[in-house]
């Protein structure tokens, strides 16, 4: 099978976001998409899968020309697609959820749901992913709603399967899953059409790689490419893939977290007994397996959860009794691990977004009326200082890019007052260029004297960050060690295993 993307435009109004694309892929091939925040992937994609009309250019299946007005039309023609962004119904169940990816909506009420657990059982079983097909999907974590558009993708028997950034919300272990997938589907004969910013994923499973810049492809990159080859060649500059940073000069503590348990009615146990201080001028990098505790420990930080023991004080004085809202007003800036859900406002504008938590306040408002003025010429600034790619700050945030959608929450969280700054997985989804920036302000924040606390679940964000590591572990701290600390004796702690007779390890 052959698949032809000829000249294809897209415009949004008077930006033109897929400029002349012309783009080629065979079966049993793997091809990359490479390009930055913003250059018009996501958009070619959706095209491809009929949710976007194009304004000029033709798709051809072996060589004959597809028309779709709607995704039921490329389904039939043989193609799936991963979202980048969740398109999955919270309020039902997995199974439920595949029956609405699958069938056309005018054959619901005839569908055997019996069917659709079978087949999630099916698939889950023979990719190892662990779903079940009758949890709801908003109690799912993100990984596992990640694998659930997996299975809804792979259960229709797709010859192309487009991913847009599967791996942006998976664990290290899941992504080497997902790589060994992709490469059965691609024995199998399949198109496979995979977009990543992860350089090191590019260089393991693709065979063809296409880079597109502003909308335009600008060439294409070999796997045996260096990491900063392919780097320069999607920002158009080279690119450090590592932050220069000078030795911490930590000062007094700032927050402390004193034996924080978090038990549930049902006695399962979510954070068991966590202390550890963050102090000024210091970045504290929590690493681990995802679903080890990081997420709640960041809840219950913020206030959207509740420890059932211990304290978590900053500045001396405890959080506990206090609201989101209070927490936040208190110089907590956050950057949440989803941030779809807790981060933006997508139905608010750019500029509203940039301004979520501190509109009431001078200079953007007071006494309960706002200042336009103020929050256009803030939100000007902040998009230019962290490259958000729009069009106008006027727009929807819905309609920003992914990874522009996280430069948002970032640039919005790092504009205000801070006395602590906490992120989640801070760089998800965000290009190696963006990358290299938020990596730059998180350590000048940290030279400025703020306290920094950074979860994420890639080792190499964790080491080209912290000063000193926390490893997670079902809901308990294994140790803290210093970030010289060798990547094998991390790796052991993710697995549980105690460091304390190493010489590295250093008590909090
Ligand atoms: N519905 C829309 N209305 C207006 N502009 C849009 C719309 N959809 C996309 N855009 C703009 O088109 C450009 C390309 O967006 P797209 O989502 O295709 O980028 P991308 O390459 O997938 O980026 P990322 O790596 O961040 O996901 C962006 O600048 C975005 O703001
Ligand atoms: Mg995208």
């Amino acid at each position: 099978m052959k698949l032809e993307l000829k000249g294809i435009t897209k415009n949004f109004g008077d930006f033109r976001a897929n400029d002349n694309i012309t783009f080629t892929a065979e079966s049993g091939k793997i091809h990359a998409l490479l390009g930055e925040n913003g250059a018009g992937k996501t958009t070619l994609m959706n095209i491809l899968f009929g949710l976007l009309r194009p304004d000029a250019g033709e798709i051809l299946i072996d060589g004959v020309v597809q028309k779709f007005s709607g995704p039921n039309d490329s389904m039939a023609s043989g193609i799936g697609m991963v979202h980048q962004h969740f398109m999955l119904i919270p309020v039902f169940t997995v199974a439920q959820n595949l029956i609405l990816g699958n069938e056309p909506v005018k054959s619901l009420g005839v569908i055997d749901i019996k069917t659709a657990r079978k087949s999630v059982k099916d698939i889950s079983d023979r990719f190892g992913f662990d779903v079940n097909a009758d949890d709801l999907v908003e109690d799912l974590p993100v990984g596992v709603r990640q694998r659930v558009e997996i299975i809804k993708a792979l259960s229709r028997d797709a010859e192309i399967l487009i991913l847009d950034e599967p791996t942006a919300v998976l664990t290290p272990q899941e992504i080497s899953e997902l790589i060994q997938i992709l490469k059965q589907l691609k024995e199998a004969g399949k198109i496979i059409i995979f977009i990543t910013h992860k350089l090191k994923e590019v260089q393991e499973v693709a065979d063809e790689i296409t880079i597109i810049r502003r909308g335009q492809v600008v060439g294409s990159a070999k796997p045996s490419d260096s990491e900063s080859e392919m780097a320069a060649l999607v920002v158009g500059r080279k690119v450090s893939l590592t932050t220069d940073k000078k030795p911490a000069q930590p000062s007094e503590v700032a927050l402390e977290f004193k034996n924080v348990s978090l038990v549930e009615k049902t006695g399962a146990i979510r954070l068991q007994d966590i202390s550890f201080q963050v102090r000024k001028g210091e970045i504290l990098g929590i690493a681990g397996v995802q679903g080890n505790g990081q997420t709640e420990l960041s809840e219950v930080l913020l206030g959207l959860l509740h420890p059932t023991q211990g304290d978590i004080v900053l500045n001396g004085k405890s959080l506990l009794k206090m609201s989101v809202k209070e927490r936040l007003n208190e110089g907590v800036g956050f950057i949440p691990e989803d941030r779809n859900l807790y981060g933006l406002v997508e139905d608010f504008s750019v500029e509203e977004n940039l301004v979520l938590d501190s509109f009431d306040r001078l200079p953007y408002g007071k006494f309960g009326s706002i200042k336009p003025k103020a929050i256009r010429a803030s939100a000007l600034d902040m998009a230019q200082k962290f490259d958000i790619r729009l069009f106008n700050v006027a727009d929807k945030a819905r309609s920003l890019s992914g990874g522009n959608q996280q430069k948002v929450v970032v640039a919005r969280e790092l504009n205000r007052p801070l006395q602590l700054f906490v992120a989640s997985q801070p760089t998800r989804g965000l290009d190696v260029g963006s990358i290299e920036f938020i990596h730059q302000e998180i350590v000048a924040q940290r030279d400025n004297g703020l306290p920094v606390l950074i979860i994420s679940t890639e080792l190499d964000e964790i080491y080209d960050l912290s000063d000193r590591i926390a490893v997670m572990y079902r809901g308990h701290i294994v140790g803290i060690v210093d970030s010289s600390t060798d990547r094998s004796t991390i790796g052991l702690m993710m697995a549980g295993i105690d460091p304390s007779q190493s010489k590295t390890g250093k008590a909090a």
